[in-house]
């Protein structure tokens, strides 16, 4: 062990297994306890948490341990035995040994803590935690999820090194790659007024890497984009990116999912495979997400004809402007619901963007209580096959607007009701995405994933005359309504990435201006390729049981992006804008309000 002798000869777990032998350990003072003149000291090291025992007779070591603060950091040396039999503690490794110390030695005492460090204890927010982030990370269900993440990347890598994978770096200083959010710009002091952007993916470089015959490429990277942060959403954030030539859609599924299996072997689950495949369109139509959990029903179904029969005003208008009346049942949800829970629901959907919700509660006797005259109703509780004390809630909209509400609603409530079983996984592949969605607002069509991702063959006929109805060779890899990475066959002739371009606003000279290098590789006997980046923060989180990437990234960003240990992001003076050629609009005084 590195380490060993000066300052440790075994770890605190790994000394369990030397009894009767004298033993050495290192590390942080986690608790203290007096018994009558009998001292007990836990230390803890990465590996868990050792008792220290130190009798009366020993005066001046008592004396010593005594002064001992909590995270004080100690090493300490003695003879390793086991504990008196009513003392034993099952719930931890070294529950049944402890040390009984000879010598003791204090390597760095340790200032009162601004919040303590045991799990069960830590009631600080996240921005004091944050701001020491270090001593966060002591606790043990935060060091457990870097070492869950250490251990799933060791085993991805495991796994793309036998299948011959090269891992290969590309620049984090370079142009802007689109995948639709906005880029880091980084000022260039020798090309005063030119800007780097930082990649929001390696996505063009891989290709490059292609078109250089690296064939089978890989990449443990860094990714920036700046967008609104959410709980899965990082300015920087990691991903397992993979690129290979002579590849289709499955090839690079079936990788995926070895990766995906080894990757939760980690936390000792057996994913089950194969991962089942949907299209977009269905994932839409039946859960209103192209993302969907499929842990649990709770299908969007429609109810349009009827309900444009059903006399009631709004569900009829809606209709007859070419929209829908669609429900989603959540079995035994409605019984305990009151008049102002259920108010409480249409209002939550409301703001999730409903014009209104409609709700019904079918009782037994088939009286049914809702938010509308029952008689609006009539047919509706057997079209769903709903029971009594099943919640129903109908929303009347444009299809688009109707699946977007229900979709959202649907995994919400289901959660708040208790709808989804635990423990359980369900990957998805969802595949057959459109290559292009319209744009209302820019009155234009934009890539679906980025504008590299290449059509279906038998596509390409209406590539031009009908692109929105061309579906993508692309696919997205969902595991309990998380989407974790996504991919694609590449474009790799010029002429189709040309027009593909074309499609999504970009004429001939922006194409040139942007991307000519790309299309001038492509020219020059580019392989048919394909690849896939995993998001493996998100991944990691869900592993580990947690409901934020910030959870398992050693040092991440708050929600304003930024880091309250380091102060970043921070004003910079004056002089060293004008070295860049740039002046601030915003007053010193006024920048980085957040990081100070
Ligand atoms: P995409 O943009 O889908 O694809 O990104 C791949 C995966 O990266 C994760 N991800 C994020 N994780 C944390 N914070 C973010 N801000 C963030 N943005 C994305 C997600 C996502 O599924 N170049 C393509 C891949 C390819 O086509 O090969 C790409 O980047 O888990």
């Amino acid at each position: 062990m590195i380490g060993a002798q000066q300052y440790r000869t075994h770890s605190c777990v790994g000394a369990a297994e030397a009894v009767g032998q004298t033993v050495r350990i290192a590390g942080w003072v986690h608790r203290r306890r007096d018994h009558g003149g009998v001292l007990f000291i836990d230390v803890r090291d990465r590996s868990g948490v050792l008792q220290l025992v130190i009798h009366p007779e020993s005066a001046a070591l008592l004396a010593d341990a005594q002064r001992l603060s909590p995270e004080d950091v100690i090493t300490a040396e003695g003879t390793l035995v086991p504990r008196d039999p009513a003392t034993v503690n099952e719930r931890i490794p070294t529950g049944a040994v402890e040390l009984r110390v000879a010598e003791l030695t204090v390597l760095a005492e340790a200032a009162p803590l601004p919040f303590s460090v045991e799990d069960e204890h830590t009631q600080a927010g996240e921005e004091l935690r944050l701001t020491y982030r270090y001593l966060d990370i002591r606790r043990t269900t935060r060091l457990r999820a870097l070492e869950l993440r250490g251990r799933v990347v060791k085993a991805i890598r495991g796994i793309l090194e036998a299948e011959d994978f090269l891992e290969v770096e590309t620049p984090m200083l370079t142009r802007s790659t689109p995948e639709g959010a906005r880029d880091f710009l980084v000022p260039s002091r020798l090309q005063q007024g030119a800007f780097y952007a930082l990649p929001q993916s390696p996505q063009l470089f891989k290709q490059l890497l292609m078109v250089g015959g690296i064939e089978r490429y890989y990449q443990v990277v860094r990714c920036f984009r700046d967008e609104d942060l959410r709980a899965d959403r990082q300015p920087e954030f990691t991903q397992v990116d993979i690129e290979a030539s002579f590849v289709t859609p499955e090839d690079i599924q079936q990788l995926i999912e070895d990766i995906l299996v080894a990757a939760w072997a980690q936390a000792d689950i057996a994913l089950p495979t194969p991962f089942p495949r949907m299209t977009y369109a269905e994932a839409m139509r039946r859960y209103g997400s192209d993302r969907p959990d499929v842990r649990f029903d709770c299908e969007i179904v429609d109810w349009s004809d009827a309900a444009a029969a059903s006399g009631l005003g709004v569900f009829g208008n809606v209709v007859a402007a070419g929209g829908v009346v669609r429900a989603v049942v959540f079995p035994g949800a409605g019984a305990a619901l009151s008049r102002k829970d259920l108010d409480g629901l249409v209002q939550e959907a409301q703001e999730l963007g409903a014009k209104g919700l409609v709700w019904a509660v079918p009782g037994s006797d088939d009286a049914l209580r809702a938010s509308v005259k029952s008689e609006f109703l009539g047919g509706l509780v057997d079209h769903l096959g709903a029971n009594e004390g099943d919640l129903i809630a109908l929303v009347a909209d444009t299809e688009h607007a109707t699946q977007r509400v229900l979709g959202a609603v649907r995994t919400r409530w289901a959660e708040r009701f208790g709808l989804i079983p635990e423990g359980t996984w369900a990957p998805l592949w969802v595949v057959d995405f459109p290559l292009v969605e319209f744009n209302e607002n820019e009155n234009r069509w934009d890539a679906l994933h980025h504008p590299f991702t290449a059509p279906r063959p038998e596509d390409l006929g209406i590539l031009d005359s009908d692109p929105g109805a061309v579906i993508a060779q692309a696919y997205d890899v969902v595991m309990n309504g998380l989407e974790l990475g996504g991919g694609s066959i590449r474009i790799h002739r010029m002429d189709i990435q040309k027009r593909v371009f074309g499609i999504i606003g970009l004429d001939a000279e922006q194409a040139q201006e942007r991307f000519g290098f790309l299309l001038r590789a492509l020219e020059l006997g580019a392989p048919p390729h394909g690849g896939v980046a995993l998001g493996l923060d998100r991944l990691v989180m869900q592993l580990a049981g947690e409901r934020s990437i910030r959870d398992v990234i050693a040092f991440p960003k708050t929600a304003t992006g930024s880091d309250p240990l380091t102060g970043a992001p921070a004003a910079v003076d004056a002089p060293q804008l004008a070295e860049l050629g740039i002046r601030s609009l915003v007053p010193a005084s006024d920048a980085a309000r957040d990081g100070n």
